[in-house]
């Protein structure tokens, strides 16, 4: 069974030792905990997708403490620099041609790679006594809800890690964004997260296409590898609703976006106030622990479709979907 540290420098110390030697560590980003491993190490690689039950056509996002650190193993573009400037440290991805010392494992063999340096700060406490960049996907089983919270992972991955770093709660609580810089001139958007696309626009001056724009014109297929329709789920049923609340049965939950519409026993909330940031913070803490309560069902609020509120409505959403 796994342990769960808390972020001492000894405990600090001794996590980059196992890592350095292969291992592979739950570790906290401000995003989601991420499960990370040495990302220039085929075998750690190995190992997390094993853990994960990950299939290993889906690439891998790989951490870094600086950016000296990235120009070692992705050729970032003067696009790139900019929104670098802007958003890192933070929940921002951003995809580069990849350089040849970055294993194929990590990148399901693509010649892109995937980036982020991430601000919370016992990751960067960890990431500055590694010399290596740390690979890591969500810390969830495959398909799962993401984690948030060491106890999340815990409760998920126990069995199949041995330590879990203790960062605390995570403050965005939803996936960085992510967006392919691969042709600098023509940015796409392939996963909303916690930065929203219209701050990406504002910096980059220009419109960004989503991956569903492109994908009408058949290229998806080939950009985003790793976007399954049905993803972030719980074992419990998802139906998502806008407006009216549903009539719902027993053993049925609703979850609102604000608690003041809370009026019966199986009624719940995503924040006090409704602010799209807190709703994003608790929406898969909320969703882990209704699906510990045996319910048939849990209704779903989504959020206006602007700014973060079209990240969160597309976890929601396929949350819900069944395949
Ligand atoms: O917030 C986050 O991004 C968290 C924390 C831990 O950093 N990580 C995360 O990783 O969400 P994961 O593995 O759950 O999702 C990574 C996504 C996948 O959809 C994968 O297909 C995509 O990134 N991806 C990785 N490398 C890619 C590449 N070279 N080209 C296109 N998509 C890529
Ligand atoms: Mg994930």
């Amino acid at each position: 069974m796994a342990q769960i540290l808390q972020p001492t420098p000894l405990h600090l110390d001794q996590l980059a030792g196992f890592l350095t030697n292969g291992g592979i560590v739950a570790i906290p980003t401000e995003t989601v905990y991420g499960l990370a491993g040495n990302a220039l190490d085929p075998e750690a690689i190995a190992r997390i997708y094993a853990a994960k039950g990950r299939p290993s056509r889906n690439p891998l996002i790989v951490h870094v403490g600086s950016l000296q650190q990235l120009d070692e193993i992705a050729l970032i573009n003067e696009t790139g620099r900019k929104l670098a400037e802007k958003f890192w440290p933070g929940p921002l991805t951003l995809i580069f041609p990849k350089k040849p010392i970055v294993p194929d494992a990590v990148t399901a063999g693509l010649d892109s790679v995937a980036v982020r340096i991430p601000s919370h700060p016992v990751f960067r406490e960890l990431a500055a006594r590694c010399s290596f960049p740390l690979a890591a996907p969500s810390a969830n089983p495959s398909g799962y809800v993401s984690p948030t919270r060491a106890e999340h992972v815990l409760a998920q991955m126990g069995d199949s890690i041995q330590w879990i770093l203790d960062g605390g709660p995570s403050n965005g609580g939803i996936e960085s964004t992510i967006l392919s810089l691969v042709d600098p001139q023509n940015p796409v958007l392939l996963r909303q997260g916690c930065i929203p696309q219209n701050e990406l626009e504002k910096v980059l001056g220009c419109n960004i296409v989503t991956r569903e724009d492109v994908a009408e014109d058949s290229r998806g297929g080939l950009l985003s590898p790793g976007l399954l329709k049905r993803h972030y789920s719980p074992r419990t049923r998802v139906r998502v609703f806008e407006g009216k609340a549903p009539h719902f049965k027993q053993n049925e939950a609703i979850v609102f976006l604000n608690s003041a519409r809370c009026k019966a026993e199986n009624h719940f909330s995503f924040s006090a106030d409704g602010s799209l940031e807190a709703v994003a913070r608790h929406l898969y803490d909320r969703l882990q622990s209704l699906d510990q309560k045996g319910l048939k069902r849990i209704y779903l609020e989504l959020p206006p479709a602007a700014g973060i509120g079209l990240a969160i409505r597309d976890r929601m959403q396929r949350a819900a979907a069944r395949d």
